[in-house]
């Protein structure tokens, strides 16, 4: 069988004359630049500086001739389109001269057509910025680019309809964050465009398969301004504005032809806790609308008897100039059904109760609700908007970071979907904690995993997407006419992992020298398990459906595993694998494992009396341990402390209680169990976690202080700390941040003291905590991300070396930039969590991280690991801003099996599980008997697939069975 090694074969005109085997890679220039994304969750990162009071005169400039003014009246509610002649265009407005044509052979075409579910084989001929052909054996044009896709899928490129690149960059920096005005809680006239920063990381959204996105301003005014549309690709003006999309006319103050139809104007609106920035309640947003809108509504008012007025033959003399106000002609554009109405940040059902009445008093539509996250909880309130119902975008796990978030469901795209409604899946750059744009593609993975159909999954991002942003005239479609804007996949796009071979935007290959290559085996969406009962009890408890275990057993028959692991001493191990297609694994449970192997090995019948599970094919595997969150002290971490254990206060910054003289504090002091976060990532085999106290360094945006005290190992399935087997290890690792502060504290002083903490010690509990650590029996786990802090620390455990004499047991945790010292840190034996497992240049500090496929081959994780480093990882959203991470817990099991799956030679089934459980747990002092593990019972496909579902898990430790 042919295999392919690099990325697929791209051949220019003059290597096509050549035999296919002298066909060298054309090396594409570089048409991209850097990019960048975070996010706000509703609290400043930076202080603000109010401007000037406005005090000016907004009186538009207007036009003064007759025939101008009869046509702008003409014109006042015409409804937005493309512009009368575009279907028939050839050329698109973003041509790139220079751009070669292209033509893909032998695609899988998802085109978008007939709901989604259209699927064509064939070619496609992009030319002039579009798609020109689509169709079987298209002819070879004879300077054409010509790229084999050898069957891989296609798609519409990526539509990102909440995005704040540009407006707030990564790296995060005070000087490129342009995401929030200070100035007032309802500021229509705000354009995103005037703060749209050309140099962020937009290659890593498009090394995503991410081409447009909707760049709104934040979220802390109830108004925050107008959104605009960007292509993602680097343009040859080098502009913030030769980014634009179908931007609206007359933006620089240029006439507006009003014989052609207006193009749409995107506003956003945030309801909720997020105007609290004002000072304000719920009552006080819902009045900044309406008073906004009720000017606006005046000023409608005037133009439409104006221009009765004129259309009546009024002199204009009598009249004056049409009534305008440049701060309100957006908002009255809304009232004229020319704006996408776009909300951010509406979450609960009181929330878009009040945005339903306000649509309906003051008569506009809203397009699409943003985060929503009880939207599909009140899908008949919804349904009342203005005009039509509007689409609802939301994330698949990301929830209940703070209140109004709390009641969010896995399951809510699914719910949305079957109640009728076009349903989005978004990123949300609002804080790096969240979901970066590069990763959109896995929020309509796991709406697909947790039920969303597979056509809807992938319109979600696609065509859907187009929709809203009124731009389905060109994008979010493989289709004659379209923009050319497409991504080659090297999986199905809904199978874990799915990474572009290449991206176009407006015909533009936008990856140089992709490094990732099409995987055979995953070229199917995977079949997925069957939610139904659990989508009914999501909708039917409001939000909070019970998560204990239907059922506690201490006698269990697994039986029909197609594979059966277990950890020992050197990590997991295959057990059992079935042979062929006979799946009869068994694994027999008495309070101990009693027998594990095949159906002859443990004959079920043995074993009378016993509850019996048949795993249907599915597979048993060791659990996963969870670090770097604070699950197990917290259960709503924004803004509710009373939910959490709390803050612990830093010796190096704040004054801590005379009466707490040595300022260390251990997490099994404040433990919290029953969590929602902790009992969702139970229920997805994440059944520990290692835990250090909470430390948000005041003010500091990277959430993590100096002195963080000391780890405690937990059960995240227990219910309260004197449980048997709550606690796993009381004290784990003694956990400290190095880092680059925004508050002021220089690394070096952060530094200097750790080495006055370690070579001199006092009799206290912090002194002989640090002494344990010079004596080589206490595991010092470190935040850090940059090189040269990693640099420093391994520096100064030699010097403690030189002195103790014996070695120090020191763990890396964040580590974006490890992988530049990574002969360093094997000969030093030191070890790296690597937190988030897929590295970003959120900060300054982590700038560079290795991006991994299809940028470069490898990514931190594997560079450590072919270094002999010994590697855990955290899962995504951990250590950015780490104390809102525990939602995603749940999601480890993809974090794992995403990894293996990037680098299948590097890291195989068992490094995967290891990397997630047993490697973290031993990186942090936590030795452990293998046989008192969790294991985690799965039907359908194992643990680390999109097929396998969580139905049991096995606690050896103590003597019972969770069945789910
Ligand atoms: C398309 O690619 C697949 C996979 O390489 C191959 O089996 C098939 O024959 C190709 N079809 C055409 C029309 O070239
Ligand atoms: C415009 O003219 C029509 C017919 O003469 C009349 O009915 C209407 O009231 C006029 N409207 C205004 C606003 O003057
Ligand atoms: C489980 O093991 C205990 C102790 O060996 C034994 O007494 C009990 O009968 C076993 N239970 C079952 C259902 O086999
Ligand atoms: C560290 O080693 C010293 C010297 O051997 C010993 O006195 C002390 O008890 C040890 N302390 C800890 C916390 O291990």
């Amino acid at each position: 069988m042919h295999t392919i090694e690099k990325g697929l074969p791209v051949y220019n005109a003059e290597q096509r004359n050549q035999s296919a085997q002298q066909r060298p890679s054309l090396n594409i220039r570089p048409l991209v630049f850097p990019l960048l994304v975070s996010v706000v969750l509703g609290f400043s990162l930076y202080p603000r500086f109010p401007l000037a009071a406005d005090g000016g005169n907004h009186t538009a400039q207007v036009p003064f001739i007759l025939s101008d003014i009869v046509a702008q009246c003409n014109a006042l509610d015409v409804s937005p389109g493309p512009p009368p002649d575009f279907d028939s265009r050839n050329v698109s407005d973003r041509y790139e001269l220079g751009t070669p044509i292209v033509l893909i052979r032998n695609a899988t075409i998802w085109t978008g057509g007939n709901g989604g579910s259209e699927i064509v084989a064939g070619d496609i001929l992009l030319d002039r910025g579009l798609i020109q052909q689509i169709g079987p054996q298209l002819d070879d044009p004879e300077d054409a680019l010509f790229i084999d896709a050898q069957g891989a899928w296609v798609t519409p490129g990526i539509v990102d309809v909440h995005s704040h690149h540009g407006v707030m960059s990564s790296p995060l920096l005070s000087g490129a964050n342009d995401i929030d005005s200070p100035n007032g809680i309802t500021q229509p006239w705000l354009r995103s465009l005037d703060g749209l920063n050309t140099h962020d990381a937009y290659n890593l959204s498009i090394a995503g398969g991410v081409t447009t996105s909707l760049i709104l301003p934040g979220s802390n005014n109830a108004i925050g301004g107008q959104a605009f549309t960007i292509k993602m690709r680097a343009t040859s003006e080098r502009s913030s504005t030769s980014m634009l999309v179908a931007p609206p006319y007359g933006l620089d103050g240029s006439d507006i032809d009003y014989s052609i139809p207006p193009l749409w104007r995107h506003m956003k609106h945030a309801c909720g806790q997020h105007s609290t920035s004002y000072g304000g309640v719920r009552m006080d947003t819902v009045w900044a609308y309406r008073s906004l809108y009720d000017k606006a509504r005046q000023m409608k008012e005037k133009q439409d008897e104006y221009c009765a007025k004129v259309l009546n033959g009024t002199a204009i003399d009598e009249l004056g100039p049409f009534p305008n106000d440049l701060q309100y002609e957006a908002a009255v554009d809304t009232l004229r059904g020319k704006v996408k109405v776009v909300q951010a940040h509406c979450y609960e059902a009181v929330d878009f109760d009040a945005f339903v009445r306000l649509t309906n008093e003051f008569k506009f539509p809203v397009a699409v609700f943003h985060h929503a996250f009880e939207a599909y909880l009140v899908p008949e309130l919804l349904k009342k908007a203005y005009n039509h119902t509007p689409a609802i975008a939301t994330f698949g796990s990301f929830a209940r970071f703070k209140r109004e978030g709390y009641r969010h469901s896995t399951y809510a795209p699914r719910v949305l979907h079957d109640a009728g409604f076009d349903v989005i899946m978004k990123a949300s750059s609002d804080t790096p904690a969240a979901v970066v744009a590069r990763w959109l593609l896995h929020e309509a993975q796991q709406a697909y995993y947790y039920g969303l159909p597979e056509n809807a999954a992938i319109a979600s991002v696609t065509t859907a997407a187009a929709k809203v942003l009124g731009l389905d005239y060109r994008l979010g479609y493989v289709k004659e006419g379209y923009d050319a804007d497409l991504v080659i996949w090297d999986s199905h796009p809904l199978a874990l992992g799915a990474t572009p071979l290449q991206v176009f935007i407006d015909g533009i290959p936008q990856l140089t020298n992709p490094v990732s290559a099409l995987k055979e085996s995953f070229q199917q969406a995977a079949i997925t398990p069957n939610f139904d009962d659990e989508a009914q009890a999501a909708v039917s408890y409001e939000g909070l459906p019970p998560l204990d275990p239907k059922e506690v057993v201490t006698t269990v028959v697994f039986r029909n595993a197609s594979s059966i692991w277990q950890r020992d001493s050197n990590g997991a191990q295959l057990v059992y694998e079935a042979p062929g297609t006979d799946y009869e694994g068994v694994l027999v449970f008495n309070g101990t494992i009693v027998c594990a192997g095949s159906g002859d090995d443990c004959p079920p019948n043995n074993y009378p009396g016993y509850y019996i599970q048949d795993l249907q094919r599915g597979s048993i595997m060791p659990a996963l341990t969870s670090v770097g969150t604070a699950l197990g002290l917290q259960e709503i971490p924004l803004l509710e402390i009373t939910t959490s254990d709390g803050p612990v206060k830093d010796p190096l910054w704040d004054s801590m209680p005379s009466i707490l003289s040595d300022g260390i504090v251990a997490a099994y002091d404040g433990l919290i169990f029953g969590t929602r976060d902790a009992l969702l990532a139970y229920r997805a085999g994440v059944t520990s976690s290692v835990t250090a106290p909470i430390t948000p360094a005041s003010g500091d945006i990277l959430n993590v202080g100096f002195l963080e005290g000391i780890s405690t190992h937990l059960s995240l399935g227990a219910k309260h700390k004197l449980e048997k087997g709550a606690v796993i290890k009381r004290n784990a690792a003694l956990h400290v941040g190095i880092l680059h502060r925004s508050t002021g504290v220089s690394v070096s002083t952060q530094i200097a003291t750790l080495r006055n903490l370690l070579f001199n010690h006092d009799s206290s509990l912090r002194g002989q905590m640090f002494q344990a650590v010079y004596n080589g029996t206490l595991t010092l786990a470190v935040d850090a991300k940059n090189a040269d802090i990693i640099a420093s620390l391994l520096a100064l455990k030699a010097e403690v070396e030189a002195q103790s004499n014996v070695p120090m047991k020191m763990t890396i945790v964040g580590g974006a930039e490890a992988h530049l010292l990574a002969q360093e840190l094997a000969s030093a034996n030191v070890g790296v969590i690597i937190a988030p497992v897929r590295s970003f240049p959120f900060y300054w500090e982590g700038r560079r991280a290795l991006a991994g496929p299809p940028l470069t081959k490898d990514n931190v994780l594997t560079t450590l690991i072919k270094n002999n480093v010994t590697v855990g990882i955290a899962h995504q959203g951990v250590k950015e801003v780490v104390t809102v991470a525990g939602w995603a817990a749940q999601n480890m099991r993809w974090d794992a099996a995403w990894a293996s799956i990037d680098a299948p030679d590097v890291i195989d089934t068992a490094t995967a599980l290891n990397i997630a459980s047993a490697n973290v747990e031993s990186l942090l002092g936590v030795g452990r008997d293998a046989d008192t593990v969790d294991l985690v019972a799965t039907t359908g496909g194992d643990l680390l697939s999109f097929e396998g579902k969580v139905v049991a898990v096995i606690s050896q430790d103590r003597g019972v069975v969770d069945i789910f």
